[in-house]
């Protein structure tokens, strides 16, 4: 089969790890028989210093003509001075609402090999982890309404959270037949005590509920699900949750598998197109000095293939090809023990590479 996939590199390391992310699609296309076309487009920082803005229209137009899309990352220094509209953030934003991507799937897993790198006690993780959050990615504070205005104190700013019924059940959906193809437990992560679109939340959830016996589902405030997470992670199996809190946990989740530079992730919306890219941002301190570790994206870039491409056991080649190497005691340095040997981005890359 032959795929057009979009690449926006984006900012700092954005460019280094997509390069090697391709790499490993293309062998993976001359193993397995397919041909990946890539296009590049521009977004975030490098699209503001080449067009003026973050998000120009040829990029929404190819990636909405593409199969799928494979990002970098976005940002750094030189732009965070920007008016809020015109940041290289807004360019990853406007691309989630433009290609109607309303799912956010990170997973978050120990791998055993680096089991040392998890900064919890031991036995705390005895059991390991493997989780799937499920976070809402078009509505909510991210995209409610906003501004500044003349308060009670003077000015002020605001930020709005609003969702609606259809919103949260689909989303809902979307969990619950994850949970079916894993441990079929859904914990539901709100605030419920305070907030009410938390209510709504939580009351459209046990709906949806309804439709899926087999699958267990609880409610979690998000403060209790935050302490959770590193109190016990392996109670988690899916993990649902709204655009921000999403953020916040997933972070969370991400450095008790021993690194940011792991975590993969997977945009999607009705279709098949999706947009793939690591839940770690540009890393600006570490661009250029082959310190990245390209993991992350070469996972998002098996998620693309089970997921866009429906192509689960090329997707799995590379996931075992990753955990080979892991096993193998192959390091950058983000996951690397005191005296380990120290790979660089390109050297990871082939380290996966040859394991394929
Ligand atoms: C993420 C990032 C983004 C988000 C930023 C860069 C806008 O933190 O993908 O988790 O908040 O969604
Ligand atoms: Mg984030």
């Amino acid at each position: 089969m032959e795929y057009n996939i979009a690449l926006v590199k984006g900012d700092g390391i954005g460019p280094e790890i997509v390069d090697g992310a391709v790499t490993v699609l293309e062998k993976v296309g001359e193993k397995f028989g397919h041909t990946f076309h890539f296009t590049s487009y521009l977004a975030g920082g490098c699209a503001i210093d080449a067009t003026g803005v973050p998000l120009p229209p040829e990029t929404v137009e190819g990636c909405l003509a593409s199969d799928s899309v494979l990002l970098g990352a976005v940002g750094g220094p030189k732009w965070d001075t920007l008016p809020g509209d015109i940041r290289p953030e807004k360019a990853l934003l406007g691309l989630r609402a433009k290609l109607g991507l309303y799912t956010n799937l990170r997973p978050a897993r120990l791998y055993p090999a680096l089991a040392g790198k998890c900064p919890l006690r031991a036995e705390t993780v005895a059991e390991g982890f493997d989780l799937l959050m499920v976070r809402e990615l078009t509505g909510g504070i991210y995209f409610g309404d906003r501004g500044r205005r003349d308060g009670k104190y003077g000015p002020e700013a605001y930020d709005t959270e609003a969702y609606s019924v259809m919103e949260i059940e689909r989303i809902a959906h979307v969990a619950f037949s994850a949970a079916r193809k894993r441990n079929h437990k859904v914990i539901s992560v709100d605030k419920a005590n305070v907030l009410e679109t938390s209510r709504l939340w939580r009351e459209t959830v046990h709906r949806v509920a309804e439709q899926y016996p087999d699958v267990t589902v609880q409610d979690m405030l998000v403060d209790n699900a935050a302490m959770q997470l590193v109190r016990w992670p392996a109670q988690f199996d899916v993990i649902v949750t709204t655009n921000m809190f999403g953020d916040i946990l997933s972070d969370e989740a991400s450095q008790i598998t021993g690194s940011i530079g792991l975590l993969p992730s997977a945009s999607l919306g009705d279709g098949t197109r999706g947009l793939y890219e690591p839940i770690h941002g540009s890393a600006p301190d570490i661009a250029g000095t082959g310190k990245a570790n390209p993991i992350a994206t070469i996972l998002s870039a098996a998620m693309m293939l089970r997921y866009s491409f429906d192509l689960p056991e090329e997707a799995a080649c590379i996931e075992a090809a990753v955990d080979k190497a892991l096993d193998d005691g192959c390091r950058t340095a983000d996951i690397a023990a005191p005296g380990d040997g120290i790979l660089n981005c390109a050297g990871m890359v082939q380290a996966i590479l040859d394991r394929i």
